[in-house]
């Protein structure tokens, strides 16, 4: 029905027929991911599975596409062709008789709600405390009760190991600290699915460990996480899954511990003799 979508077609003509079936145990399913700006095209057929309680870690130099995929999951970027599901649902559009239809914007931030991200950068609101950005997306988005997501927040700051700092702003707190209120603000929505976006890489050496503490943590907790990342002891001791990729496509993956110490590629063998 027309009033179901924008009515426009995004001109993706897909192959796979309507209701393909998906992988029963897979949260996210990316099949032949591409995506250009302008000329530039960044990702270049990015097929990709994460099972639920999967921790992925992706690799790889700046500039292959690591946030870009990233930003595909959640619908932050659309997607020049292929398909991505989260949860059982296609991400960002509606299919229909081989076609793919682009969701309402109100359609595509429920999608949204379901997936905790964070970034490099807290992106914390500076005018509200850390108890205010952490109840603001329950309370707006979700129409969650002031009086319950106070509770639920106050609970998840003492999880990150923050239970007295509720009333502080975030100028008050160390990077780190402002890191952790991004996570507990992320995982205020119930999230099925975390995006970590090399959450560490802006804070100071001292600090990164009580962020990796925290994400482990969540890990073990059973949540499903992708997390792009420069830690290889990180990736190795929590990865369930490590993923190089390398100008725009999946070179190479595989258990964390087999890819780190006996990597196939030449590409792989190259970038981990500079990082590691
Ligand atoms: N909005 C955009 N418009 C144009 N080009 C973009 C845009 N976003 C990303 N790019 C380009 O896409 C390529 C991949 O960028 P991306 O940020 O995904 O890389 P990355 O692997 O995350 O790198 P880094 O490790 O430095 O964060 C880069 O060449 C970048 O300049
Ligand atoms: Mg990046």
């Amino acid at each position: 029905m027309a009033d179901e979508t924008k009515g426009y077609e995004t001109g993706i003509v897909v192959e796979t027929a309507e209701g393909a079936e998906l992988p029963g145990d897979a949260l996210v399913v990316a099949e032949n991911v591409h995506k250009s700006f302008g000329r530039l095209e960044v990702l270049k057929g990015i097929d990709l599975e994460v099972k639920r309680g999967e921790v992925m870690c992706i690799v790889g130099p700046s500039g292959s596409g690591k946030s870009t995929f990233l930003r595909c999951v959640n619908h932050l970027e659309k997607l020049s062709a292929g398909r991505l599901w989260v949860n059982g649902e296609l991400m960002g559009y509606r299919q229909k008789r081989g076609r793919l239809y682009e969701l309402r914007d109100s359609e595509i931030a429920a999608q949204r709600s379901d997936i905790g991200m964070v970034f490099q950068r807290f992106n914390l609101f500076p005018h509200l405390t850390v108890l205010g950005n952490v109840i603001e997306a329950p309370i707006q988005v979700k129409r969650v009760p002031r009086a319950q997501a106070t509770e639920r927040a106050l609970e998840l700051l003492d999880r990150v190991g923050l239970p007295d700092k509720a009333n502080a702003y975030p100028e008050q707190l160390s990077g780190g600290q402002q890191q952790r209120v991004a996570i507990a603000r992320a995982l205020a929505m119930e999230p099925s699915l975390m995006l970590f976006d090399e959450p560490t890489s802006a804070l100071d050496p001292e600090l990164v460990g009580e962020v990796l503490d925290v994400m482990r943590d969540l890990a073990r907790g059973g949540m499903t996480m992708v997390v792009v990342t420069h830690e290889m002891g990180f990736a190795r001791e929590v990865g369930d899954s490590l993923v190089f990729m390398d100008d725009g496509v999946v070179v190479e993956r595989g258990l964390p511990a087999e890819v780190l110490s006996n990597p196939q590629h030449e590409r792989t063998q190259a970038f981990l003799s500079k990082v590691l």
